[in-house]
């Protein structure tokens, strides 16, 4: 049975603060939320405290947006799996685009994050997609399967959730159609070892187009930006019909 998990990715937004006047506003948006879906809120560092110590008994998963390989080291700015289980975390983004153009990540560390992700216990989600130009010129598969190869070797298939977020989609409001997106995380499933991987879609998921993207047979789930950092907006996607 392939699970149904709608995560939120706060970027760099939201103080301690901040994240706890979100709670107060979301929390009570979840009466009705089917228990099937998983719902996770991957949050700055800085905010999993305040996150794990405002969750108790409530239905909510805490994220972080990124793990190192190593245990401890020279490694400044980065963090280890030791410092996020402090916090009660669950689930760990990795690969995320923005990881990858901005701060250098490769398929290969994405790898060893992937495995460090599993090696402490937390559910890894990995971030495939095309950018536009790859796209245009008729790559997108090719993208993305390498991605999916390279990422996944050692990867334990039965503790993974993958996110397909097409680059041009994301905070762009360009939404890739959900016939689209089913296609191509149907590609992703034929590179499987296990068919029951959760597979979300990511790239400006919003309350107005989550019900046709969830209602497509391969979607999983949904990754999602600029719409989860309002309580509503979060609220209505997670309750997608
Ligand atoms: P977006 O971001 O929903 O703002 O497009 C998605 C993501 O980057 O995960």
């Amino acid at each position: 049975m392939r699970k149904i998990v709608i995560a939120g990715n706060w970027k760099m937004f939201k103080t301690q603060a901040e994240a706890l006047e979100f709670l107060q506003g979301f929390l009570g948006e979840l009466t009705e939320t089917p228990d099937d879906r998983e719902v996770v809120l991957c949050a700055p560092f800085t905010a999993l405290g305040a996150l794990s110590r405002n969750l108790h008994g409530a239905r909510v998963r805490i994220g972080a947006q990124n793990i190192h390989w190593e245990t401890t080291g020279a490694y400044t700015g980065e963090i280890s799996g030791a410092m996020l289980q402090e916090f009660a975390v669950r689930f760990v983004v990795v690969g995320h685009s923005e990881r990858r153009q901005y701060f250098g990540d490769t398929d290969e560390t994405v790898n060893l994050r992937l495995q460090a992700a599993q090696k402490y216990g937390f559910v890894p989600i990995l971030c495939v997609g095309e950018t536009k130009q790859q796209r245009d010129a008729g790559e997108t598969e090719a993208v993305i399967i390498k991605q999916i190869e390279k990422g996944l070797v050692g990867v334990d298939q039965t503790n993974l959730v993958i996110a397909y977020e097409p680059i041009w989609a994301i905070g762009t409001g360009d939404t890739c159609e959900a016939v689209e997106a089913n296609r191509v995380i149907g590609v992703i499933r034929q590179q499987l070892k296990n068919p029951d991987v959760t597979i979300q879609y990511g790239g400006s998921v919003k309350p107005d187009n989550v019900d046709e993207l969830m209602a497509q047979p391969e979607i999983d789930g949904a990754l999602v930006g600029g719409a989860s950092l309002e309580p509503k907006s979060f609220a209505r996607i997670v309750n997608y019909v």
